[in-house]
């Protein structure tokens, strides 16, 4: 019997979806481990929840960053623990397809293959995220179309247009929202002498960021440790102190999008302008960034329905193509959107 399953592998959380049951794992993507024993003690989570708090005996990392693997022994084991969760027979080994970043290497590539291999698969498949992005949001990639998608994570930022199952043009910036989270560490730490964490600063972002005007300004309570005192210490910030902190990193990514419309092929360009940008990933649920760049390229900007599960959809669908690939895999004109067979 065969076991297809999808993978989304991002830089702050990881994804896994199973063929006709759906996403069954939603977890962050972090690793704790004894340092002394190079033992993992906590993975997902359980291991996020560590962060900043562990003892020098273990320490809690991201084995991702900018959308690739960092740490690859990490990875490695955090993918092979979290799949054992979702994979249980020791029989069945599983046809797999995981998502990437637009621009990766063939050593960052083989980085991604290795670790989901590690658990023991019978098959990898690698698809652009741009590319699961739109289909996990329901849009025909096969069609002749044009569709322009921007696919913002923590770590990396991946705008394309997609048409006939490809990337007709593509962009990608090592930038997310975890540069806005350390945007509100630095901020916080120079004007307050408050020293914080990154877990802290992403809950700021995520209750009282935006990147227009807020309908209404909302405050939060910024909790950390006095850098002079070393005390515990409290201020409160608002809506439009955190705009002003993190629009710099977010007007990069609207330059990436607008560099991917300036090199939009003409016959492409007629199609994003009358149906606009559609923006996936859990970035895109920050307030007001589709006005911004909307205001930013006259193009009207959508933000796909959970935004945040579009790749991991996207890849759970991209799972019906395998078959395909499996049967032609000596042709090479047909049109598929799954790449490098590992
Ligand atoms: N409601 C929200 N408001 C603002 N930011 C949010 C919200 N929800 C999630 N985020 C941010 O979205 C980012 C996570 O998005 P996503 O899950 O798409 O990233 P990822 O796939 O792990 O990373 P990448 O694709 O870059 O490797 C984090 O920076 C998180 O703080
Ligand atoms: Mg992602």
């Amino acid at each position: 019997m065969d076991l297809d399953i999808g993978i989304d592998l991002g830089s702050s959380r990881t994804r896994v979806f199973v063929d006709k049951k759906g996403i069954i794992l939603d977890e962050a993507s972090v690793a704790a481990y004894n340092v002394a024993e190079n033992r993992i003690i906590a993975v997902g989570d359980d291991a996020y929840a560590m962060i900043g708090k562990t003892p020098d005996s273990i320490q809690a990392e991201y084995p991702l960053a900018g959308g690739v693997i960092a740490q690859s022994l990490l990875a490695e084991d955090m993918v092979t623990i979290l799949l054992r969760h979702v994979c249980t027979s020791k029989i069945v080994m599983p046809r797999v397809v995981a998502s990437i970043p637009g621009d990766i290497t063939e050593v960052e590539k083989r980085a991604v293959v290795n670790a989901i291999s590690s658990f023991g698969v019978r098959r990898v498949f690698l698809i652009e995220n741009t590319k699961v992005a739109a289909m996990g949001a329901g849009i025909d990639i096969m069609s002749p179309h044009g569709t322009m998608v921007a696919n913002l994570g923590a770590g990396t930022s991946n705008v394309a247009i997609l048409s006939l199952g490809g990337l007709s043009v593509h962009k990608t910036l090592k930038l997310g929202g975890n540069d806005m989270d350390e945007d509100i560490v630095k901020y916080i730490r120079k004007k307050y002498s408050l020293i914080i964490g990154s877990p802290m600063a992403e809950k700021c972002k995520i209750s009282v960021g935006c990147l227009s005007e807020p309908e209404e300004e909302k405050t939060f309570r910024v909790k950390g440790r006095d850098a002079i005192s070393g005390l515990p210490r409290f201020v409160d910030v608002t809506s439009s102190e955190i705009m002003e902190v993190i629009m710099e990193t977010a007007m990069q990514i609207v330059t990436l999008i607008k560099d991917v419309l300036e090199e939009a092929p003409p016959e492409l360009v007629g199609d994003v302008y009358s149906d606009g940008i559609l923006l996936t990933g859990g970035l895109a649920k920050i307030e007001g960034f589709s006005q911004l760049i909307a205001d930013n390229t006259d193009i009207k900007v959508t933000v796909a329905e959970n935004p945040e599960d579009c790749v991991i959809l996207g890849c759970g669908r991209a799972i019906n193509y395998i078959a395909e690939v499996e049967r032609n895999a000596k042709s090479k004109n047909d049109i598929n959107p799954l790449m490098a067979v590992y």
